[in-house]
């Protein structure tokens, strides 16, 4: 199990590059099940996640080719789903990536059947997928959970109007996807407006897709007979840019954060200003300024456009070192707070009452073992190290590896002192 040592307490300077986005990627591979027809996908990261997703397609019988590696690292991919071998998604690979249920929906559509196990509770909360069940089941689905799979069948889905409970990701996405192939028009009520939303959109719309309102509350899809291929690069990471500008707010420095743009991550760059952070936005990114202790922020986590709970950990560990005390709330999961403990063995002064964190800025925080607990606790704890005075080191790595390119790499060159070491098991 790899693990970083990090020596912390320097600032950072130069420029990073963020990759293309994990929760746009893993939807978007999966839209390659909705045609015979190759789909071409640029700016793909290279994430443990990525290679689960990829894992599953080629399993169920689409073909992928690497047509080449970019520049930066990343893979120009060439899905192609004609001649579909298995419409399943076994346990195996669901437990390991709670994503893989977005193959149901394009599965239901295109082939009219799919078996997919059912996700399991996961670290940070129990997650069910009801929402998606249920706006499958009013397109017409017929769905039965037998031995902890969701067996679907539809003859052809067809049109409906779904208002979700509550604001969901992958929901909406697999809901999109099931009715672009469906006879007549789905309307989704209470979608998220995520940008991965609108990315998935924008390639389902250059298939030959007919949707209206991504990006808003309200999606509106007129179902088609089929897609073709395409092309499409994957927008660029909102939470990885998001993570190295806190890295600068919380170890001080100049970066410049390339691909990085503020309006895709909105509340973050709020908090971020609130904490005394200079922030200049050009063509090639944002360039992070932090000069100071941070100041403390008090924010509640929400859907988009409000303050992402995927950047929860990261803005915690800024005000850890804040001047002041910061008060945390997370409304998205029950259980997003396992890097309190960790951070603590930092020297952090975090209380946690239920769902909402004191955090009492102290002015230094000293290295220590500590552990990841999920992707994001883990950018929180890389960011702690990177404060911290003295040796930090964080065990179970792949966490971070599910969702970061390179990260190692990516800090070194501005400056950070991060060694991955790699114990054979
Ligand atoms: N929920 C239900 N029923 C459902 C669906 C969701 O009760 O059928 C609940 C969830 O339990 C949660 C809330 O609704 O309390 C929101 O969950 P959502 O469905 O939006 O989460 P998700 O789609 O499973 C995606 C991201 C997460 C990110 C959340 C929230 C992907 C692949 N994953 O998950 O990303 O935290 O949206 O923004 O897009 C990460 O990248 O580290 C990560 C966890």
């Amino acid at each position: 199990m790899d693990r970083f040592q990090i020596h912390g307490g320097r600032p950072l300077q130069g420029e990073i590059s963020v990759s293309g986005a994990k929760n746009a990627a893993l939807p978007i591979l999966c839209a390659s099940l909705l045609s015979a027809e190759p789909l071409v996908l640029s700016n793909v990261p290279r994430l443990r996640d990525v290679g689960t997703m990829k894992k599953l397609l080629m399993q169920m019988g689409t073909r992928i080719e690497t047509v080449c590696q970019q520049a930066d690292g990343q893979e120009q991919l060439c899905l192609t789903s004609d001649a579909m071998t298995h419409l399943q998604a076994p346990y195996e690979l669901v437990k390991t990536m709670r994503a893989s249920v977005l193959v149901l929906g394009p599965m239901l559509a295109r082939f009219g059947e799919a078996l997919v196990s059912l996700p399991g509770g996961c670290a940070i909360g129990q997650r069910p997928v009801d929402q998606h069940i249920k706006g499958l089941t009013a397109m017409g689905a017929e769905i039965q959970i037998e031995h902890g799979y969701i067996k679907a069948q539809a003859k052809r889905l067809r049109g409906a109007r779904i208002v979700t409970d509550m604001v969901t990701v992958t929901g909406t996405e697999n809901l999109m996807m099931a009715a672009v192939l469906a006879e007549g028009t789905t309307v989704i009520d209470n979608a998220a407006r995520e940008p991965e939303v609108v990315d998935l959109a924008n390639c389902l719309i250059r298939m030959g897709a007919r949707i209206e309102g991504a990006g808003t509350d309200r999606v509106v899809i007129h179902g088609v007979d089929r897609l073709g291929g395409t092309q499409h690069a994957i927008m660029a990471d909102r939470i990885e840019a998001g993570t190295f500008l806190c890295a600068v707010a919380a170890a001080g420095g100049d970066v410049l954060v390339q691909h990085a743009q503020s309006d895709m991550m909105g509340a973050t760059i709020e908090k971020l200003r609130e904490a005394g952070v200079r922030l200049q936005e050009s063509e090639q990114g944002i360039r992070v300024i932090a000069e100071s202790r941070p100041k403390p922020i008090n924010f509640r986590t929400a859907p988009f456009p409000g303050l992402a709970t995927d950047m929860q950990a990261q803005l915690m560990t800024v005000s850890s070192i804040a001047q002041g005390t910061s008060i945390i709330t997370e409304t998205i999961f029950e259980n997003r707070f396992m890097h309190v403990q960790e951070l603590r063995r930092l020297g952090a002064e975090i209380e946690v009452d239920g769902h909402t964190a004191v955090v009492k800025g102290v002015a230094d925080l000293s290295g220590a073992r500590v552990m990841a607990t999920d992707l994001r606790a883990s950018a929180g704890l890389v960011i702690a190290a990177l404060v911290a005075k003295g040796e930090t080191e964080i065990d179970r790595i792949y966490h971070l590896d599910r969702g970061y390119d390179r990260m190692e790499q990516k800090l070194g060159a501005i400056g950070a002192r991060v060694l991955r070491l790699t114990e054979k098991a």
